[in-house]
């Protein structure tokens, strides 16, 4: 039919979104290849901060909360990309980018430039339970133009297998996990930080060394509640305000999985990341 044509048509031009480099997806306009080839050859400041996390696990909230506590802690803004991707700019431009530096990237840790490991770069991890960030995932690939759209019925198997932009979520825990006694490395959770926020601004303030007040806190957790960073999303984020900033909550995902879909994912989990010290914190 006419319909089912169409509706090819807009899958070919989907597929075309997203490329394979080292046997993993990436979207073809937010990390060039030419950047991913390049990124080897950033070099890291002493006084960088790296947000690195998994697609849709609170990168842009952490983001927000990054930038109150430097500069609060600083007295002065951080430098920040917009989009804050490293994948996105390359080196180059990375490069002019004036101290101190906030940086994040979605990529897996081992993919993470050398330099940030062999400078000590303090590293901030957002992670989150599978199951929303498998939901959170499949709303954001059908409302941002650089992913392709598709139902939940062929999101879902795509992302328990790892087939979807910066590979697969358990294999990315897994990593993290080997390096949570690594005193440059903080990994907080969503779960967490939406159960006790201003616990979490105090936690990551002084992993990054900075004394704030009470007060201080108390005004960075009020400003990056859900609410509050939805209100501002049009000028933070521009058109796609409403597909960042989307529902904000723990547990979106019973309105998605079948019970089927659940178990899957349940036994999926405790198979790579059951005895782990971060898989026990994503419960869900
Ligand atoms: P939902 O799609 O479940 O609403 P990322 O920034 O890594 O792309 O993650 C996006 C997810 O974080 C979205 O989840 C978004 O709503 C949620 N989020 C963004 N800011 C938040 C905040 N201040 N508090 C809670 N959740 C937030």
């Amino acid at each position: 039919s006419g319909q089912s044509k169409a509706q090819a048509a807009q899958e070919v031009k989907d597929e075309e979104k997203l490329y394979r480099y080292k046997g993993v997806l990436y979207p073809r306009i937010l990390c060039p290849e030419e950047n991913l080839k390049a990124l080897e050859s950033v070099e890291a400041r002493e006084d960088d901060i790296l947000l690195a996390a998994y697609p849709k696990c609170g990168f842009n909230w952490m983001e927000g909360v990054l930038t109150k506590i430097m500069a609060a802690g600083m007295g002065k803004q951080p430098q920040t990309l917009k989009p804050p991707l490293l994948e996105f700019f390359g080196p180059d431009m990375i490069k002019v980018a004036a101290s101190p530096r906030l940086l994040g990237l979605h990529l897996h840790p081992d993919n993470i430039p050398a330099s940030f490991y062999t400078k000590k770069t303090k590293m901030v991890v957002v992670f989150r339970n599978p199951k929303d960030t498998a939901v959170s995932y499949f709303h954001f690939s059908n409302g941002n133009p650089v992913l392709p759209s598709q139902s939940w019925e062929t999101f879902y198997p795509q992302f328990l297998s790892g087939d979807v932009p910066w590979g697969s979520y358990f294999d990315h825990a897994l990593a993290w996990d080997k390096k949570i006694d690594d005193p440059s490395v903080l990994i907080v959770t969503y779960e967490e930080l939406k159960q006790d926020l201003s616990e979490g601004v105090r936690q990551i303030s002084s992993f990054l060394g900075f004394s704030l007040t009470d007060a201080q806190i108390q005004k960075i957790s009020e400003d990056s509640t859900f609410k509050a960073m939805k209100e501002t999303s049009a000028s933070s984020h521009g058109p796609l305000g409403n597909v960042f900033f989307r529902k904000g909550e723990v547990g979106d995902w019973k309105n998605h999985f079948t019970a089927e879909q659940s178990q899957e994912m349940d036994r999926a989990f405790s198979k790579q990341l059951a005895g782990t010290r971060l898989g026990a914190r994503l419960h869900y």
